[in-house]
């Protein structure tokens, strides 16, 4: 099983990165499965067809994702990514907007094909410290999430959809 994240933040360094890094460190430490990040600036689409599983982070940009994020987005072919598995997290500079994850998020990933977790994960900037995740609470949350992807990538149906996309 191939884990590769996706960070859609524009900045360097990022928080964004730092939680995508959190989120596949624990999936890695609870599944052995390994895996690496990517930047959307990056746009390594190659990457993403060949992985079983992606963790979508994105900042909150003026209450949604970032215009460069879906730029990527609307690059990629849309069947391309049908069946694969997801987790969705975010990080925001209040909880205010923790909502997007639900309502823009998971509705671009479903629109994708992608099996997103039910649980996602958001962290506000003082979660971080030197742009790594620092907040107890979050870190216990992302071990939650990624018990969840564990459990995706044993999910028979994502696995044979994903072999056939
Ligand atoms: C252009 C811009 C717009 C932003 N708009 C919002 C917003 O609407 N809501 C919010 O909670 N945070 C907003 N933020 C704060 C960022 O989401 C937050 O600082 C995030 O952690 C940045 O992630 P990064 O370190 O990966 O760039 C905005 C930041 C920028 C640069």
């Amino acid at each position: 099983m191939k884990i590769i994240g996706l960070s859609g933040s524009l900045s360097a360094p990022s928080r964004t990165r730092g939680l995508v890094e959190a989120v596949i460190g624990e999936i890695t430490r609870q599944t052995g499965f390994g895996g690496g990040v990517i930047d959307i600036a990056e746009l390594a689409h190659a990457q993403l067809r060949g992985a079983d599983l992606i963790v979508i982070g994105v900042p909150v940009y003026k209450a949604s994702y970032p215009g460069a994020f879906k730029h990527f987005v609307d690059l990629i072919d849309p069947k391309a990514l049908e069946g694969k598995a997801a987790i969705l997290v975010a990080t925001g500079g209040s909880e205010q907007h923790a909502l997007i994850l639900e309502h823009q998020l998971r509705a671009l990933a479903s629109y994708l094909g992608l099996y997103s977790a039910p649980k996602t994960v958001f962290a506000r900037d003082t979660d971080f410290a030197d742009y790594r995740l620092a907040n107890p609470a979050i870190a216990e949350r992302v071990a939650f999430v990624a018990g969840q992807a564990a459990w995706l990538l044993r999910a028979p149906a994502a696995r044979t959809l994903a072999a056939a996309a």
